[in-house]
């Protein structure tokens, strides 16, 4: 099977966790787009969708699926999203394709939250994918120095801009061994919008495509 399919494979099993007659929260990256266009099959069953970047709206809106503010939703109870890198913990590294902070704050109001990767994605330390961290434009080259005093090499995304008009720091040669203090260490350096460790608001449930079929792991609590 390829990645692709094994992708599109858990996007219709994550199909199970949508909740009928609810807005459910969709993230961003290829294997959500595969989750959306899934989606579309369903349409009439769920009230619509918040999305977390302007690209996962346009196809939501392309399949007809109505796209709500958040800030006109009350209640999210389920949100769906990928990931670039997710331990046994269901702690993740996001923003491969710059939309973590939108990520991170449709993930924050969620109820649940649905991890969809394909076996790939699953690591013992997270660090070897660069990770990402919003900046505010002004503070490039302060942010970069902090980054640099942490052990990172971070490397500005070139030609990009995220949906907030801001730019990526690409952090090379970190080994994340405890998550939810870097997420928080990296949240204080001024000038950070926000960084790709989702560590404090973890998954519940990472669905996991093998070649032998989805396995379903849940977050101990
Ligand atoms: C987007 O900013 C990311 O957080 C994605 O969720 C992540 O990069 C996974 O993307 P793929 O499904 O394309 O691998």
């Amino acid at each position: 099977m390829s990645r692709d399919e094994l992708k599109a494979l858990v996007a219709r099993e994550a199909l199970k966790h949508v909740v009928e007659d609810a807005v459910v929260g969709v993230g961003s990256g290829s294997t959500v787009n595969h989750f959306i266009d899934a989606l579309a099959a369903i349409k009439g069953r769920i009230e619509g969708a918040v999305a977390a970047s302007e690209a996962s709206a346009e196809r939501l809106k392309k399949h007809g699926i109505r796209v709500f503010d958040l800030n006109s939703v009350n209640e999210l109870p389920v949100y769906v999203d990928g990931a670039d890198e997710v331990t046994e913990h269901l702690h993740m590294v996001k923003g491969g394709g710059g939309a973590l902070t939108r990520e991170k704050i449709v993930a924050a109001v969620a109820k649940q939250f649905v991890c969809i990767c394909d076996a790939s994605k699953l690591v013992g330390v997270l660090g070897k994918f660069p990770l990402p961290v919003e900046v505010i434009p002004m503070a490039r080259s302060h942010v970069g120095r902090e980054l640099r005093k942490l052990g990172a090499h971070p490397e500005l995304r070139e030609h990009y801009r995220t949906d907030n008009g801001n730019l990526i720091l690409d952090c090379h040669g970190l080994t994340i061994l405890d998550p939810p203090a870097l997420e928080a260490e990296l949240n204080n350096i001024a000038g950070v919008v926000t960084n790709g460790i989702f560590a404090r608001r973890p998954a519940d449930l990472l669905l996991l495509a093998t070649p032998e079929g989805v396995q379903a792991r849940r977050r101990k609590r």
